[in-house]
């Protein structure tokens, strides 16, 4: 009889709301098809160890209403080099283990790619397939990575709170949210929030010019006939200027052109890690599992380098086919997400260059 063929489960990166509902996903599926799964403890550190614990479905019972990873994650300098990777190669070999699955971000995908190309494997067996899962969507190739739709409520809970004590003082807000250099979280509880201006790195702005834009809204929204009762201003982390920076240079240019008065003051709040935890969303839970399941059929049905996607608008670009699995979600070529992916944090993306057009586009519309 032949052995049954086994599969292994990672997270990587920074942890997502959402991720568990994957994990759950691919151990169910996997399990049913009759495969040993694995899941691999603390993301590609815990691989290069050989940290691998079996899992049943009861080990899985209930994890979709969990935020962070049942398995644990890590970042892993280590697999950056050809040494890292070949130690982890071999713990799977040892194991006889010839299917990884790896939910993470852009630097875990990155490392499947390298992990699994075929110069470096040699005659060893491996397939692979990514799911992406990263709060700061800035992975190519998908309309949405697990953990997002989460940390926007988040933010947006959040926002909302601060507005209240904000419109109480009559003060103005500058509230910093996670993303790395991407500037989605910021642009989309931007619209959320009803914020009356928005700070990201892809609009290229100087540290001047980002200072004059918040003293303007401030300045705007005091002249106005009926001033709002607070300013609320969302800056994602990538931008350069360092959020207490940004309030004491505000602060500065606010002494000495601007009589006291309502919105004059401001305070700073940095989310930082809040973004990242919580119970994930229905569309995390939804997207996680969905995606865990598309995944795995694919591992399933012999293929390899992919990375299973949330299905955008309009026909699939090139290294992308929808899924037979499930019409919403498509299987992307691994090297072709990253070069995709690679576009949108270097912001010569066309998705990315539109935003940022429609943000200038609406920024005087946001202030009036
Ligand atoms: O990539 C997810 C993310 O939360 C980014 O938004 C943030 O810049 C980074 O991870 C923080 O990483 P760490 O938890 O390692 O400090």
């Amino acid at each position: 009889m032949m052995p049954a063929k086994s599969v292994a489960l990672l997270t990587s990166g920074g942890d997502a709301p959402g991720m568990n509902a994957a994990i759950r996903a691919a151990t169910l599926v996997a399990h049913a098809a009759g495969w040993r799964v694995y899941g691999v403890q603390h993301g590609y550190v815990g691989l290069r160890a050989g940290a691998f614990v079996p899992l049943a479905p009861t080990d899985v019972h209930g994890i979709v209403r969990e935020g962070g990873t049942v398995l644990g994650s890590a970042r892993c300098p280590e697999f950056l080099t050809r040494e890292g990777r070949d130690t982890a190669r071999r713990a799977l070999a040892a194991e006889g283990i010839e299917h990884l699955l790896v939910i993470g971000g852009n630097g875990s995908l990155a490392g499947l790619h390298a992990l699994s190309a075929p110069e470096e494997l040699g005659s060893q067996r491996l397939l692979v397939v990514g799911v992406p899962a990263s709060i700061d969507n800035d992975v190519g190739l998908t309309g949405l990575s697990i953990g997002v739709d989460t940390a926007m409520n988040t933010i947006v809970e959040a926002c909302d709170k601060i507005a209240d004590t904000a419109s109480a003082h009559g003060r103005t807000f500058i509230v910093e949210v996670m993303g790395r250099d991407s500037g989605y979280l910021a642009m989309t509880t931007g619209i959320a929030t009803g914020a009356d201006l928005v700070l990201f790195r892809e609009s290229g702005r100087t540290e001047d010019d980002v200072v004059d834009a918040v003293v303007r809204t401030i300045e705007g929204a005091r002249l106005r006939a009926v001033p709002p009762k607070r300013v609320l201003i969302i800056k994602a982390e990538g931008v350069a200027i360092t959020t207490e920076r940004l309030k004491a240079r505000v602060d500065e240019r606010l002494s000495a052109n601007t009589e006291a008065g309502l919105l004059k003051e401001t305070r700073v709040s940095v989310l930082g890690h809040i973004v990242r935890g919580g119970r994930p969303s229905a569309l995390d839970r939804l997207l996680g599992s969905r995606l865990g399941f598309v995944a795995v059929k694919a591992l399933l049905a012999g293929q390899t380098r992919l990375m299973a996607a949330w299905h955008t608008a309009g026909p699939p670009p090139p290294g992308v086919r929808v899924s037979a699995s499930d019409p919403h979600c498509s299987l992307a070529d691994l090297g072709a997400v990253l070069e995709e992916t690679r576009r949108l944090t270097g912001g010569d993306s066309p998705l990315v260059r539109w935003r940022t057009h429609v943000f200038a586009e609406i920024e005087d519309i946001l202030r009036s």
